[in-house]
């Protein structure tokens, strides 16, 4: 058993006093980066930062960095915990939020020990995990890692027509710095699996050892518009129905087969979107995922392919535009190691396994030897307000988190 363990009230009351923060009229919690209820998050964030005495620093992409370094350790390479506190629309109160005030806590739980450390322990939170404002996801982390050219991802347009570099210089967020910290000597993410494994399981905590590869396209098919009364079916170019197609074919095709890829439309718009008029246009996103690099290119060639013959076969033209492309990711085998021991010292039963949800440690694992913690989510359940993880778990993984770093800021 370790001899320090975090204050569970202090992280159990901030979770919740962070899902607070950015509900709009209806109650619905969306916190979309670079938006006001992002600064409102982030404000609340450095607050918490600043009582805990850490050093805080802002990046020139958004991220937040709070650091703890002593005299006699500020020259070595910190150990980072980090995840990120922007979200869906109408999401639950922790995905990102959970990892980031429990690194917080994990750190000012040591301090208040007296414990004193080989290394500087830093915590991010890093700008626009989610994507669904501005694509790619991970962005805040993907250009920490030298993935993105910062250039490139300020300039980046919204779904709004917003330019993420004018808002983050308009909420405050745009820093001077970096991008990035320093090079870190180890990346940990503490997370909430969102996904059903370990609750089925009756695990407390995964040590999750690879995370999915993750293809983000848009695709725009063109039709033509007409009269819903008077175009007979056999003389219809409808881009509707053609999008239709297309999800039925994503979906058939990932159910029908035996592996996991997993596939999902989850926007789409059709123009000019009226009741009596035959669609000119489709445009919708398509959310490709498979653990293995070779199958999910496999799947995009299947699409690509599907496409062309829908594209003959109705008349139309189909284009596609990439959002976001990322190969599957393993994680570091000692870290991942590391985190089934903690557990295992915490008397935890743990669980090797995949990540299924796109996370910052996939991109910081290009610079630094990195690994996550899961905890299990209620039904599998997330990208929803009903997102819940018993307070228990939230309790244990934050201990594990703390352990973790403990060993790590030791080498
Ligand atoms: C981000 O949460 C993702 O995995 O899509
Ligand atoms: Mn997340
Ligand atoms: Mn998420
Ligand atoms: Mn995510």
């Amino acid at each position: 058993m370790s001899a320090v363990s975090i204050n569970a009230d202090r992280l159990l009351s901030r979770i919740h006093a962070l899902g607070e923060v950015g509900r709009d009229g209806d109650g619905r919690l969306t916190r979309l980066a670079g938006s006001d209820a992002d600064k409102a998050g982030r404000d609340q964030l450095v607050r918490w930062l600043r009582e805990a005495d850490l050093e805080i620093a802002v990046d020139r992409i958004g991220n937040i960095f709070g650091v703890w370094r002593e005299a006699g350790n500020a020259e070595k390479a910190p150990v980072l915990i980090g995840s990120h506190i922007d979200t869906v629309i109408d999401a639950g109160i922790y995905d990102g939020c959970y990892g980031v005030l429990s690194g917080l806590e994990a750190i000012q739980t040591l301090r208040e020990a007296g414990a004193a450390l080989g290394r500087p322990i830093a915590i991010a939170a890093f700008t626009n995990e989610e994507g669904v404002r501005y694509a790619p996801d991970m962005m805040g982390s993907l250009v920490y890692a030298g993935g993105l050219s910062l250039d490139e991802a300020l300039a980046t347009v919204g779904t709004d027509g917003s330019i993420l570099g004018e808002e983050l210089r308009r909420i405050g967020y745009a820093g001077a710095d970096g991008p990035g910290f320093s090079k870190p000597h180890a990346y940990v993410e503490l997370h909430v699996e969102q996904g059903p494994v370990l609750e089925r399981e009756g695990v407390p905590i995964g040590a999750v050892e690879n995370l999915q590869g993750i293809s983000w396209q848009r695709i725009t098919i063109e039709g033509v518009a007409n009269h819903a009364g008077t175009t007979p079916m056999s003389m219809r170019r409808d881009a509707g129905y053609a999008a239709a197609r297309v999800i039925g074919f994503l979906h058939d095709r990932a159910t029908a087969s035996n592996t996991p890829t997993v596939a999902t439309v989850g926007c789409i718009a059709f123009e000019p979107n009226a009741i009596n008029v035959i669609p000119a246009r489709a445009t919708f996103t398509v959310d490709l995922r498979d653990p293995d690099a070779e199958r999910l290119k496999a799947e995009e060639a299947a699409l690509a392919a599907y496409l062309q013959d829908l594209a003959t076969a109705e008349n139309m033209t189909i284009s596609t535009e990439r959002l976001a492309r990322f190969e599957p990711v393993t994680f570091d085998a000692r870290i991942v190691g590391i985190i089934e021991e903690a557990a295992r010292g915490r008397g935890l039963a743990s669980k090797r396994m995949t990540s299924g949800a796109g996370h910052d440690a996939q991109m910081i694992a290009r610079i630094a030897p990195a690994a996550m913690i899961f905890v299990p989510s209620v039904g599998g359940i997330s990208h929803n307000p009903r997102e819940y993880t018993a307070d228990t778990d939230l309790v244990a993984g934050a201990n594990v988190l703390l352990d973790v770093i403990q060993r790590l800021a030791a080498e």
